[in-house]
């Protein structure tokens, strides 16, 4: 409701927001979503959250949609956040360490977070068919939130990819294609049959609203800690539209005034065989990684996570440790 238009988040075009949109039409990269800030600002404010409902739509300013009947919801978001005592004991340095349970969220992870922003704004700009590449967890999400809106969904997954997932996407009806490669492979599918087929591209950092839903992290880790920031957030990286969409919310909560200019350390945590986020390099071999969800996205899409990694650390930090270990505790000291 407050959007004023698309930008391109490498050469700054901007793009209409009321138009069906994927890349930016001149140097093919991610488009953001701009907002109103000073009139998200006259109603979304503190005060105003205590009453407001227990999902992402909670901020509902700083969402696209433009008509309310367009929302696609299963109850995403405002998941709560645990304060683990026992894991921090175990670390060589003294700290509060919270995990913030995205486990709880429809279909079982954040996904659902992208999957609702997106797929809203499909139906709100008249979308029927959908697809998506998927490692497992968006393709679950996609299929559920297609079936919700009455959309068909189209999904292509690595062969490999873990059976509850599949089966989760069947159930909801959506046409599943099991790919004998990665899932570069699978959006290479897409894009080359979306055209012919008829079919929007949900893929990661290719349409603009997913980052948009995963952003609400940022504003609930803002709210949880009563308007605070953590020193530093560790994030499990795959495509990075989590981690691009937290640094996006904490730039519109500092324009709100939310919060001030300081900003968590990001640790992007990732498979020790993929294609680090910091880095420009093409994907290695992946088959390997403990999960089947962190795999790489196409390093066209970078740059981005770069500069939100960048911005919050030296470049002796970009550093990124081997998945589910904990930080060396130089990373957690000031
Ligand atoms: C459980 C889980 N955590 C993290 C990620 C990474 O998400 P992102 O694309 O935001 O980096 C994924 C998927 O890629 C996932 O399924
Ligand atoms: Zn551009």
């Amino acid at each position: 409701m407050n959007v004023t238009h698309l930008e391109c988040a490498l050469c700054g075009l901007r793009h209409e927001a009321n138009v069906l949109q994927n890349l930016c039409i001149t140097c093919g990269k991610p488009l953001l979503v701009r907002y109103d800030l000073d009139k998200a600002a006259e109603t979304l404010t503190r005060g105003s959250m205590a009453t407001r409902e227990s999902s992402l739509w909670r901020y509902r300013e700083v969402l696209p949609v433009v008509d309310e009947a367009n929302i696609v919801s299963l109850g995403e978001g405002w998941t709560p956040l645990f304060k683990t005592d026992r894991l921090a004991a175990t670390l060589a340095v003294d700290l509060d360490l919270y995990i913030k349970d995205e486990g709880q969220n429809p279909t079982q992870s954040f996904k659902a977070r992208g999957m609702t922003a997106a797929i809203s704004m499909a139906k709100e700009l008249g979308v029927k068919k959908l697809a998506v590449p998927s490692a497992g967890n968006a393709a679950g999400a996609m299929a559920a939130y297609a079936a919700m809106a009455g959309m068909e969904a189209n999904i292509f997954m690595p062969a490999d990819t873990p059976r509850a997932n599949i089966v989760e996407c069947e159930q909801t009806g959506a046409n599943v294609t099991l790919v004998d490669g990665l899932i570069t492979d699978c959006g290479a599918i897409v894009a080359k049959r979306k055209e012919a087929e008829g079919w929007f591209d949900v893929s990661t950092l290719k349409e603009p609203y997913r980052v948009e839903g995963k952003k609400t992290m940022g504003y609930e880790l803002a709210e949880q800690f009563a308007w605070t920031l953590p020193d530093l957030i560790m994030y499990p990286t795959g495509g990075g539209t989590g981690l691009i969409g937290m640094w996006k919310a904490f730039d519109e909560m500092q324009q709100i005034g939310w919060i001030g200019s300081k900003r968590p350390r990001m640790v992007s945590v990732q498979s020790e065989t993929c294609a680090r986020s910091c880095e420009h390099s093409t994907p290695a071999n992946v088959s390997q990684t403990n999960s089947k969800m962190l795999r790489p996205s196409p390093p066209a899409f970078v740059f981005q996570r770069r500069s939100a990694i960048s911005s919050s650390s030296t470049p002796s930090e970009h550093r990124v440790e081997p998945l589910f270990l904990l930080p060396t505790p130089s990373l957690w000291q000031p």
